[in-house]
């Protein structure tokens, strides 16, 4: 039997949940919280891939379990990995850090978003040119080639293109909130952060956190009006044909479409070459009145499964989850709030935490079914 080498006092995301919403200000807690509008996709995600069941087979031959997974070529010792999250180090210093070394320590992928608060570079220091980039668009190809260099510079496998933003989510929380990088210092956030002292002694710490990818290209300081007009300026978010083509051509790693939610759009990253797609609605966080990931999912993945490696996320909160996402037909999958809610909750510690809790669940899962691999979760679906 399985022992559970696990931090006892944090067993499940949702413990991890409930501490970082203790810890960390209640404008970032929000920010990673929340979805958009009235939160109901991002409620579907969860509730919708929950129903997925799995039939167990008690009675065959059992010879171990292996959570190894290969994924363009690479064996990752998990079938799942860390998506990418902008502003990361306004839910805990150090926190993309944190993350990209507990993946490279556990051999799973970690993306790092074109906004957060870490660098290319940098985590191509800490991950031994192992993580994967996601790229926000750039309007002007100059800044586009110039980031796609440095990607390719530090060793980067994979390339992520991002299909979902073609504008920003409407987020009545970060609305009311002010959120701003850095922080604004309205009289509300800074009685938020007197009543975290943790976060704030660590924060103060670890400096202000910034955009350090894009560093290069920005002016400093800007408050949500200005960056916002920043971004609206130097990113332009709906994809088409013009823009994935020249990626391509420049790109010889493996290129990934994120924010997939339609065959057509499958199609499209067939025909245009790419490598993967990841199946997401962005956690819920762009289109309120969209489907949860699950459901187009098993489509996808039955039409075009073979033609491009088809990986999901959106909704997942633990090991269970993973499985159901996998036995759906997902090569593999991300976890995105997961991760933050484990590094706010045990800073330094919780990405090694969050890593060994979701494989220990997925472990578990497997014994009981009776599953020895990834590949064949698709085996033990209950068909709906
Ligand atoms: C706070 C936050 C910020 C995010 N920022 C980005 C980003 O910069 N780039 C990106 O491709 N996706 C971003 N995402 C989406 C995630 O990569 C991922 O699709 C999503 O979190 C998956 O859903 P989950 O949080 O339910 O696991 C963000 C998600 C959250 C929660």
């Amino acid at each position: 039997m399985m022992s559970l080498k696990i931090n006892t006092k944090y067993p499940s995301i949702t413990d991890l949940r409930l501490r970082a919403q203790k810890k960390i200000p209640k404008f970032a807690f929000e920010y990673l919280d929340g979805g958009c509008n009235e939160d109901v996709n991002l409620h579907r995600n969860t509730s919708e891939l929950r129903d997925v069941q799995l039939q167990p087979n008690y009675l065959k031959n059992h010879t171990g379990t292996s959570l190894k997974t290969t994924l363009f070529g690479i064996e990752y010792d998990a079938p799942f990995g860390i998506a990418p999250v902008g502003l990361q180090g306004l839910m805990w210093p150090n926190s993309p850090e944190i993350l990209a070394k507990a993946a490279f320590n556990h051999n799973i992928p970690f993306i790092l978003s074109t906004v957060t608060t870490t660098s290319i570079e940098r985590t191509s220091e800490l991950t031994e040119g192992k993580a994967w980039f996601q790229l926000y668009h750039p309007t002007e190809d100059r800044l586009r080639d110039d980031i796609i260099k440095r990607a390719e510079a530090a060793h980067c496998p994979v390339l992520v293109i991002l299909c979902d933003v073609p504008t920003f989510g409407f987020r009545p929380r970060d609305i009311r909130n002010g959120l701003a990088m850095p922080p604004k210092m309205s009289a509300k956030n800074i009685l938020q952060i007197l009543g975290k002292p943790h976060w704030a002694l660590e924060t103060l710490k670890h400096g202000q956190p910034n955009f350090e990818t894009l560093k290069p290209y920005m002016p400093k300081g800007l408050d949500l009006r200005q960056l916002g007009k920043f971004m609206d300026q130097t990113f332009s978010g709906r994809l088409n044909e013009e823009k994935i083509k020249p990626i391509r051509d420049m790109w010889k790693g493996k290129l990934v479409l994120k924010g997939v939610a339609s065959e057509h759009d499958t199609e499209e990253a067939i025909r245009l070459g790419l490598d993967g797609i990841i199946v997401s609605n962005h956690g819920g966080r762009q289109l309120d009145a969209g489907q949860s990931t699950i459901k187009p999912l098993k489509t996808i993945a039955q039409k075009y499964g073979d033609k491009i490696e088809v990986m999901m996320d959106s909704g997942l909160r633990s090991g269970p989850d993973v499985a159901r996402a996998l036995a759906s037909g997902a090569k593999f999958t991300f976890l995105g709030r997961s991760f933050m809610y484990g590094v706010s909750a045990l800073g330094k510690k919780g990405g090694d935490h969050t890593i060994s809790l979701l494989k220990t669940e997925l472990q578990q899962v497997m014994v009981q079914i009776n599953c020895e691999k990834t590949a064949d979760f698709p085996n033990f679906l209950i068909n709906p």
